[in-house]
């Protein structure tokens, strides 16, 4: 089974190696495909969320393959991306996924002093965002200042690098309220968690749940389940309080049951029977997680479920050859929300694919640690 990774690894740089080049040539950060070439994200410019995940995928190709091309390439959108510390009003509390995957992988994979200071001052972004009410806001509108969501447990990984970076437990205290806030507020009794909770921000009291990119209030977005998984398991890893392994074991219980048989992922786990709506981004996350759970437990079983996962992947919607610019097809943004895409391929689909597969070949460099 490993040299089926390999092999799999293998063609997708090759792959990139090319498609790379034109993404570079064009100028911009690659969100998703369009008719087989890599276009920009349609929102906030080189301040969408997902900027982070091209330069990290090459940071991954680059740690497979040795090719210098990689780290050019990663190096030439960090610079985009820390241009955008001038737009202060757009970033959000996915500076994490922003910076930890380019300026975080740099300084990791190469010691840049630059690239390490620029992730502290996106941790510091990070830090901004607390509310001493509880919990990290997610979103900038007037209107939501009491959001959270999810997602942000992935967030924190910035924060725990930046303490033990620095010395200065505060980043990681801030990770922990955080966190505890997540597990109380978000946590289902069946395993699932929302993806949107409003807290009063004086109070930091409950006000309601939100639907999100799920299919309706009170079901189960995969994406949001797997960013759930992945999240408590890193939040145990770093902060070592066995709750935090309760709650992503919980989890990812709750996913499993719900991988397809073919070992592909729907994209909200509650919709309805009849509608095809596939999130294959959700399945390559929850891989990764699942991969954490088992370094961190020893149970053989998390390791099956994250194959299962790969093996569905790569067998149904894997394309590691042709003429298209990316690998990962039927990956869908939002359920309701065609406008950042559905059923096409998303470059952190790509990046959650490859990690996935890195992690599998033990070749994995721990970028969110
Ligand atoms: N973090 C936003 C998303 O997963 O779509």
């Amino acid at each position: 089974m490993p040299d089926r990774y390999e092999e799999a690894l293998n063609r997708i740089a090759g792959k990139f190696r090319k498609t790379a080049e034109a993404a570079s040539e064009a100028g911009i950060i690659p969100y998703k495909s369009d008719a087989g070439k890599w276009i920009a994200s349609p929102y906030d410019g080189n301040s969408w969320w997902t900027g982070g995940f091209w330069p990290g995928l090459m940071w991954q190709l680059r740690q497979l393959t040795g090719d210098e091309f990689f780290r050019e390439e990663a190096r030439r959108v960090e610079k985009l991306l820390t241009d955008e510390f001038r737009s202060f009003r757009r970033l959000n509390h996915d500076v994490g996924f922003m910076y930890l995957l380019s300026c975080g992988a740099d300084a990791k994979l190469t010691g840049d002093e630059q690239a390490e200071t620029d992730t502290l001052h996106a941790a510091s972004l990070l830090m901004g965002r607390f509310n001493p009410s509880g919990f990290i806001r997610a979103w900038n509108e007037p209107e939501r200042t009491g959001y959270a969501i999810i997602d942000c447990m992935m967030n924190l990984a910035l924060l725990y690098r930046a303490s033990r970076d620095t010395g200065d437990p505060r980043f990681r205290q801030v990770a922990k309220i955080h966190s505890d806030t997540t597990l109380r507020e978000f946590l289902r009794a069946d395993g699932s968690v929302s993806h949107i909770i409003e807290l009063d921000p004086e109070s930091g009291k409950r006000v309601r749940e939100h639907p999100g990119q799920g299919y309706a209030l009170g079901t189960q977005w995969s994406r949001g389940q797997a960013w759930g998984l992945y999240g408590f398991a890193l939040a145990y890893r770093h902060m070592q309080d066995e709750k935090y392994l309760e709650a992503a074991e919980k989890i990812a219980r709750n996913f499993t049951a719900h991988i397809r048989e073919d070992g592909l992922t729907d994209c909200d786990f509650c919709q309805p029977a009849d509608e095809e709506r596939l999130d294959n981004i959700a399945g390559a996350i929850a891989a990764c997680g699942l991969q954490e759970l088992a370094a961190l437990t020893g149970e053989a079983s998390w390791k099956q479920a994250a194959e299962k996962l790969v093996t569905g992947l790569l067998e149904h919607c894997a394309d590691l050859g042709g003429e298209h610019c990316g690998i990962l097809t039927h990956c869908t943004a939002s359920y309701h929300d065609d406008g950042a895409g559905r059923h096409t391929n998303i470059t952190y689909g790509d990046y959650f694919l490859v990690e996935a597969l890195m992690k599998l070949c033990g070749r994995d460099p721990a970028l969110w640690s």
